[in-house]
């Protein structure tokens, strides 16, 4: 199983936060955005780990995490966007890195209180098709919005304007190496981007999208109010080991 952090994009709902630096550098709590997702999958036992960023900013990451030893790791891989294609397209940049493994990927901006390990082994165990996290949340408009029958993930819409239900899909996406093929068959969406649920809705069509809904708390840290939110929760969070065995300051 390998790692990939997705931490692209342009921040602009953080702005004028993003306008020089990127979003996942920004502080959530006393720590920068992307230990959250670094610490998750070195909690789950994933050690070859790939962070995909862009922009001006992108040799802040190499700055920052060096070559991972803080997270206990050998090396850290880095892969450079260029421009702003979506989730999608910067998972695409995975491709050589995954070598036909299944890939762990997780978005830089997503913040969970529970370990991700649990979902991740048994993604390991039965390593075929996707997973995803779904949670409930009280402003569904804001993400992919999951329907689901039963075990059966039905239908999965971005940020739609009147939500059929109130599962989020979260940053946290288990695929085997189908996704690489996926991905290259995609269009852009309207917001220009390639979209990761065009990828899970693809999985759909196979039947082939499993699903695990979130218990703790999760939050992504994406815009002010959620930024805000992700800092209070992790602050009250002081003996959680996934949140606070992060690398010394
Ligand atoms: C992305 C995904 C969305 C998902 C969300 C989770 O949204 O497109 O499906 O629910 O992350 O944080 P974005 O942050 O790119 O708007």
């Amino acid at each position: 199983m390998k790692g990939i952090v997705l931490a692209g994009g342009l921040g602009t709902r953080l702005l004028p936060m993003t306008r020089v630096t990127n979003k996942h550098l920004l502080p959530v709590y006393d720590r920068p955005m992307i230990y959250y997702p670094l610490q998750q999958l070195v909690h789950a036992g994933v050690r070859d780990i790939l962070v995909v960023t862009g922009g001006d900013s992108a040799g802040d990451f190499l700055k920052l995490l060096r070559n991972g030893h803080d997270f206990g790791l050998e090396h850290l891989q880095y892969a450079y966007q260029e421009g702003e294609g979506g989730i999608a397209e910067a998972l695409g940049l995975a491709e050589f890195f995954a070598a036909e493994e299944p890939v762990a990927v997780l978005l830089g901006d997503n913040v969970y209180q529970d370990a991700l390990a649990p979902a991740i082994d048994a993604f390991r165990r039965d390593p075929t098709g996707a997973m995803i996290l779904l949670k409930e949340v009280a402003d569904p408009e804001r993400f992919g919005v999951a329907s689901v029958d039963g075990d059966r993930v039905v239908e999965i819409v971005e940020k739609p304007a009147t939500p059929d239900t109130n599962l989020a899909v979260t940053g946290c996406y288990l695929f085997d190496p189908r996704v690489f093929d996926v991905i290259k068959t995609l269009t852009p969406s309207r917001r220009g981007e390639l979209e990761i649920t065009d990828v899970n809705n693809r999985y759909i069509e196979w039947g082939a999208l499993r699903h695990h809904i979130v218990d703790g708390w999760w939050t992504d840290a994406g815009t002010v109010a959620s930024l805000h939110r992700a800092a209070d929760l992790v602050a009250a969070e002081r003996d959680n080991p996934v949140l606070r065995d992060l690398a010394p300051a």
